[in-house]
């Protein structure tokens, strides 16, 4: 990798410090056994973050509310789902940089309990200060968020918008850096990481990723994404999509095509937000072999995704492979009733 930072000219607004650590997950090895085939299994602790209960949105944040910055406004307008743990993460870094917030929340799941609607994320967006907007089903958010943000600037304030998992070009920086962050500790720690796992929601970490990884050298197929929302086809387009448009805004002459990227969409289930029987035994495991917390959503899908490949050697034995770990354990909250069940 070049000494040279495309990110270092940039508007950001710093709300982490330092890398995340990468632990071994030595003990959930140890109870794997032989089911482990001896892949090292290592999580990076995206979830350990100094604002608002942590998580990957926070990269993305440090980029988009600089831009916001920079442009002059003083609010943050952001649409996600109800439990979106952008949405209280935005909320989180809106009150430690002094912006307003406003939440327009989309119904994308069809979990209509009191604790889905009210606890987990939503409980944490309204304590952080923000200003909610609940939809009903099938409301449009995007263009609920449209009209907000030209009623804020009709009070002379100036709104940014900042839509579902902030995944915009800007946004998608942050895991760019992330990508960096990786090289140096993956040198430090001397170990050379053959599948970094993580989940695919809104494309915007995978595409962050695996831009850094190319301008860092390296390829993005390493990435092993796990969509959560989108059938895979439309999910490898919308990634692919978002990498070009990240390597063309930082001026590097490189492209990559659905065809180097890997997105499976075993881990789906019935659709975005929709309780599996292996998420829950992902969570389960990982909770009872490392007192680690995976959300429903995201990082428990993708956990079972990575158990699932190790299983049937699509994650070869013996190789090194890291779980990004994402965040978003308020989600658990409202998830009691499924998780609790058995
Ligand atoms: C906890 C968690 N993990 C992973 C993701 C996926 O990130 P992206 O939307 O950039 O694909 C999200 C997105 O909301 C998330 O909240």
């Amino acid at each position: 990798m070049t000494d040279h930072d495309p990110l270092r000219s940039l508007p950001r607004e710093r709300l982490m410090k330092g890398p995340t650590p990468i632990q071994r997950l030595a003990r959930l090895e140890e109870v794997l056994g032989e089911r482990s085939r001896g892949v090292s299994i290592w999580a990076k602790r995206d979830d350990l973050m100094e604002l608002g209960g942590g998580g990957n949105k926070v990269r993305k944040l440090e980029f988009l509310i600089g831009q916001a910055k920079a442009e002059g406004c003083d609010t943050l307008v952001v649409t996600g789902g109800v439990q979106s743990n952008f949405a209280r993460l935005a909320a989180a870094a809106c009150a430690r940089t002094g912006l307003a917030c406003e939440l327009v929340l989309a119904q994308m799941v069809p979990r209509n309990t009191e604790i889905y609607q009210a606890n987990g994320n939503v409980l944490l967006d309204r304590l952080f200060g923000a200003r909610i907007h609940i939809l009903n089903p099938g409301e449009d958010a995007a263009g609920f968020a449209a009209l907000r943000v030209a009623e804020i600037g009709e009070t002379g304030r100036k709104a940014f918008m900042a839509p579902l998992g902030g995944s915009t070009t800007v946004g998608c920086l942050g895991y760019v850096d992330c990508a960096f962050e990786l090289a140096r500790q993956s040198t430090e720690i001397g170990v050379t990481f053959d599948q970094i796992v993580i989940p695919n929601g809104s494309g915007g970490m995978h595409a962050g990723l695996a831009a850094g990884l190319v301008i860092a050298g390296s390829h993005p197929s390493r990435i092993a994404a796990h969509t959560v929302l989108s059938p895979a086809e439309k999910c490898l387009t919308a990634t692919a999509e978002k990498i070009d448009a990240v390597l063309k805004f930082l001026s590097i002459d490189a492209r990559v095509a659905p065809a180097d990227l890997r997105i499976s969409e075993a881990q789906l289930g019935e659709g975005y937000g929709m309780p599996t029987s292996s998420m829950i035994e992902a969570v389960e495991l990982l909770a009872r072999s490392e007192g680690l917390l995976v959300d429903p959503v995201y990082g428990g899908k993708a956990f079972a995704g990575l158990l699932s490949d190790i299983e049937s050697g699509a994650i070869a034995p013996q190789s090194n492979v890291l779980f990004i770990m994402t965040g978003g354990s308020p989600g658990l909250y409202a998830y009691a009733d499924v998780l609790t069940a058995k």
